[in-house]
């Protein structure tokens, strides 16, 4: 099969790299992809979005498989795109369909539909325009910090928790004035839940669901998880929380739900769900401590979850996207390796905030070659083939890669245990290297 993938950062590398195993794939393009996509598939410059620009090249190379990798093209309707054009309409998109992908696309929209269904999420109101005092008053009933989220999408950055009540009203009456521009003009007020989060993973055909590896992220840049927000800092799979009684309260009260939700309000849905949750350390009216509660919806896998879950599954990915387009996903398996993987994020120096582009990177080949950075065998506990380099933000340039963005690098690795794993990461990404490198040391070293 010939399959197009639309995406350019780290998750798509890792989606790249675990499709291009498939024993069915007969040709891999990205789009636009990078300079690691570029070593497992073809890379193809056009945007994610350019919608016209990927009809004319699916149609020339007879695709037989779209894959999607983030959430833009497909709020923008890639899916029903394809399903209204007739030389288009038999070729699967593995993605939801528009009204499908508005469950990122609003938090107001994926507020209500938890509600509709029973899905445990934290209690909330909406505001706009019209209701400001009301808005005001709502806050008043809560405890700090409270939370407050713009309805739309704002790449990672619409969700403000904010400390003091004063600051709250502030902060609330700045999105509604625009903040976030029409992005904000509807704004979430929630609840703020106390717990540890984790990112859980479902693929659907619409009927039946597979439920993935999970895995936790880190998003903040310094170590300890202080300092700034990041697109994330690194991840680990499995998650030991998310034990197999765990999972369980997440299926059944979560998974179930979503999908039996999405069918009876009408919604076509074939890709990924990623849930994310939080494990609550209280009581709340809709969730005893302990239990899963919904964060938000993605309609797409993780940054950097994917990079550490595509390690995690044995089975074909291809088989399975084909089990989502052909509608009898329960006849394919699911295999996940039980194996423990860390993903570590190098960035460029400044990250989040300003910083440079088109350093070169140096070192990627030294990676499994069996011994540490300064020619020390590998810590105890570590093998030699067991990391994977995935480019996030990275480009050629005079057939030199360089750094391309914020989030340049990840090396995922194996390892017996989390530390094993941790160790092995560590020791490869010790021997990457690039001007003012940076990446955090305790990756899953909470858990
Ligand atoms: P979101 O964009 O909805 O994922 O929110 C970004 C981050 O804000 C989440 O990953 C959580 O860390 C945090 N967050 C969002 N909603 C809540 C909440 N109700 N209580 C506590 N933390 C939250
Ligand atoms: N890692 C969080 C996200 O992809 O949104």
């Amino acid at each position: 099969m010939k399959l197009l993938l639309l995406g350019s950062g780290g998750r798509e590398h890792a989606l790249a790299w675990k499709i291009a195993q498939s024993q069915k794939i007969e040709k891999l393009f990205i789009a636009p992809g990078n300079a690691g996509t570029a070593t497992v598939g073809e890379n193809v410059p056009l945007k994610a979005d350019d919608f016209e620009g990927i009809r004319t090249f699916v149609l020339a190379n007879a695709i037989d498989m779209v894959v999607v990798g983030p959430e833009d093209p497909l709020v923008k309707g890639i899916y029903d795109y394809f399903r209204q054009d007739s030389a288009l309409a038999a070729i699967p998109v593995i993605g939801p369909s528009k009204a499908g992908a508005v469950l990122e696309g609003s938090k107001d929209f994926a507020k209500g539909f938890m509600q509709r269904h029973g899905i445990p999420t934290a209690a909330y109101r909406s505001f706009n325009g019209t209701n400001i005092e009301e808005g005001l008053r709502f806050l008043e009933t809560l405890q700090p910090p409270y939370v407050l989220k713009a309805d739309g999408l704002c790449a990672g950055k619409g969700v403000l928790i904010v400390p003091t009540l004063d600051e709250a009203k502030r902060e609330f009456r700045g999105m509604l004035d625009g903040m976030f521009g029409q992005a904000s003009a509807t704004v979430v007020v929630e609840e703020f839940l106390s717990g540890i989060e984790c990112s859980v993973f479902v693929l659907t055909d619409g009927e039946h669901y597979k439920i993935l590896p999970e895995a936790k992220d880190y998003k903040r840049i310094g170590e300890g998880d202080t300092g700034l927000n990041t697109g994330g800092m690194g991840s680990v799979s499995p998650v030991p929380f998310a034990d197999a009684a765990w999972m369980q309260k997440v299926e059944e009260r979560i998974v179930r739900p979503t999908i039996a939700g999405l069918k009876a309000e009408g919604i076509t849905y074939k890709g990924f769900i990623f849930l994310g949750l939080i494990k609550v350390d209280r009581d709340y009216a809709y969730a005893k401590s302990g239990d899963p509660v919904v964060i938000e919806y993605n309609v797409r896998m993780g940054d950097p979850e994917t990079e550490s879950v595509m390690l995690r599954i044995q089975s074909d990915l291809v088989d399975l996207l084909e089990g989502v387009a052909q509608g009898n996903l329960h006849e394919r398996t699911l295999v996940a390796d039980p194996r423990n993987v860390v993903c570590v994020m190098m960035v460029s120096g400044g990250y989040p905030e300003k910083y440079d582009k088109g350093y070169e990177i140096t070192g990627i080949d030294t990676v499994n070659n069996g011994q540490t950075a300064d020619g020390q065998p590998l810590p105890p506990g570590c093998s030699r083939d067991e990391s994977v380099v995935f480019h996030a933000g990275t480009a050629m340039n005079d057939g030199k890669v360089v750094t391309a963005g914020g989030r340049v690098i990840a090396v995922s690795s194996y390892g017996d245990s989390k530390d094993a794993a941790l160790a092995k990461s560590f020791t490869e990404a010790a021997k990457i290297q690039f001007e003012k490198k940076y990446f955090r040391r305790d990756i899953g070293a909470d858990l």
